[in-house]
């Protein structure tokens, strides 16, 4: 398999090991673990937003530097016995900043909203105007959704998708952006299946006069590996999730040009976080050493390619694909176009062993919990070497699951058909 990093080691080492100092311990949650580790490897995992980490970045995160307390940055802490916290987090920026090809990088934020967090209490003010878009049409919660403490203290403008062909709207975006001038503009998303046009953007953004943000929590890996347009050179702030098609452990990071480097790491800490993950940002480190590698490219390809396949058959099954396609690792599915709920669906599939989560999509009829749409994505399949042959033949168990609508005997038929190709693709 070209594309997967993990090594079939033996089960003596790493993970087993650990899992056995476990069961000594607490055996209740080892058996959770245990039941979780059975789940992933059973399962056909088509959540956009997760992966399945190498061997290497479960050690990081498993490791010693759990125990340590590191407030500040390197060289400016405020606990003793922080030289090797130093060394690995010097190296996670380095890395971080050669990966993406950055001026700054802070590797501390825990999550992806926090990442965001971080940015915009180091450029906004309470009442500030910020751009993102609309929730219901690709963007996230944190990009200004009143639920979020992101719509809580600004004045939210949301852009939104055009209805014929449901790609993003730069001429409303232009035209709000002159009309409200947001000190911010948020782009980047979590269920858009098409390439964002980060140079239109900051286009936008300069005859705004507003800062730019794109949240590429979702692409991060496609970014890195060139295979979707980078908006580092246009964007003052870029932030990611560590642990989607980066396959990273689950953490955030955020880089920025030069001149935003002091108030952003303000902001971060001491503004938001308090003591940084060491082990999550060893892991961290260990995966942007991963996707520095040549095969990481080649993986990202698949993941594309294994998209477009699946987009495809999944099309061809008589299935709406919203926007017509995808250019990245995720398109969106309008199962009520065949009159099944999004709710229904995810749950019609995960009887079968194929997870995947309801999503709207733009315009939607049905409330958020119920929704119109599910979102299908690549980068856990692929990692777990899977290729086009197995997209289509993965959409052809969506599709049989989702027509018999729950059927119960359809349903343990396709679960055996899943639970069989799983086998003959182990993940570690
Ligand atoms: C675009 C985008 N930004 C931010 C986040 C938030 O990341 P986290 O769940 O790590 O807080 C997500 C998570 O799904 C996302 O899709």
């Amino acid at each position: 398999m070209t594309t997967t990093i993990h090594e079939r080691q033996s089960a003596a080492t790493g993970h087993e090991f650990l899992q056995r100092a476990l069961d000594d311990v607490d055996p209740q949650i080892a058996g959770a673990i245990r039941l979780e580790t059975d789940r992933q490897n059973d399962t056909l995992e088509l959540i956009a937003s997760e992966n399945h980490v190498s061997r290497a970045v479960l050690t990081a995160m498993g490791s010693v530097f759990t125990n340590k307390y590191a407030e500040g940055y390197p060289g400016k802490r405020y606990y003793g016995g922080c030289g090797p916290t130093d060394i690995v987090e010097s190296i996670a920026i380095e890395r971080a900043r050669q990966l993406f090809g950055a001026e700054h990088a802070n590797v501390q934020p825990h999550s992806g909203s926090q990442a965001n967090m971080a940015v915009y209490f180091s450029v906004l003010k309470p009442g500030d105007t910020i751009m993102g878009m609309d929730l219901s049409h690709g963007g996230h919660l944190t990009h200004g959704h009143p639920l979020s403490y992101s719509g809580r203290d600004f004045n939210v403008v949301a852009y939104h998708v055009r209805k014929d062909d449901e790609l993003i709207d730069y001429d409303e975006m232009e035209r709000l952006a002159e009309e409200h001038k947001p000190r911010l503009i948020i782009c980047g998303a979590s269920a858009y299946s098409r390439v964002i046009d980060f140079k239109r953007i900051r286009e936008i953004c300069d005859k705004s006069g507003s800062l730019m943000m794109a949240d590429i929590a979702h692409i991060a890996g496609l970014v890195a590996a060139g295979l979707h347009p980078s908006p580092v050179p246009h964007a003052d702030f870029v932030t990611t999730t560590t642990h989607k098609t980066l396959r990273g452990p689950r953490a955030g990071l955020v880089l920025c040009k030069a001149e935003h480097a002091k108030d952003l790491d303000r902001a971060l800490f001491p503004g938001i976080q308090g003591g940084p993950l060491v082990h999550i940002i060893a892991a961290k480190a260990v995966a942007f050493h991963e996707a520095l590698q040549p095969q990481f490219k080649e993986y990202q390809a698949q993941i594309i390619r294994n998209a477009r396949a699946m987009a495809k058959a999944v099309g061809d099954a008589g299935f709406r694909i919203v926007s017509g396609g995808t250019d990245n690792h995720l398109f969106m599915t309008d199962v009520f176009s065949k009159g099944i709920t999004g709710k229904d669906g995810q749950n019609f599939l995960e009887a079968a062993n194929i997870t995947v989560n309801k999503n709207t999509i733009p315009f939607d009829t049905q409330k958020p919990m119920v929704a119109s749409g599910i979102r299908i994505g690549t980068p856990a399949v692929t990692t777990r070497g899977l290729r086009e042959p197995e997209m289509v033949t993965i959409a052809g168990l969506i599709a049989r699951v989702l027509d018999a609508r729950g059927d119960a005997g359809v349903i343990a038929q396709v679960k055996k058909d899943v639970k069989e190709l799983c086998d003959r693709f182990p993940i570690y």
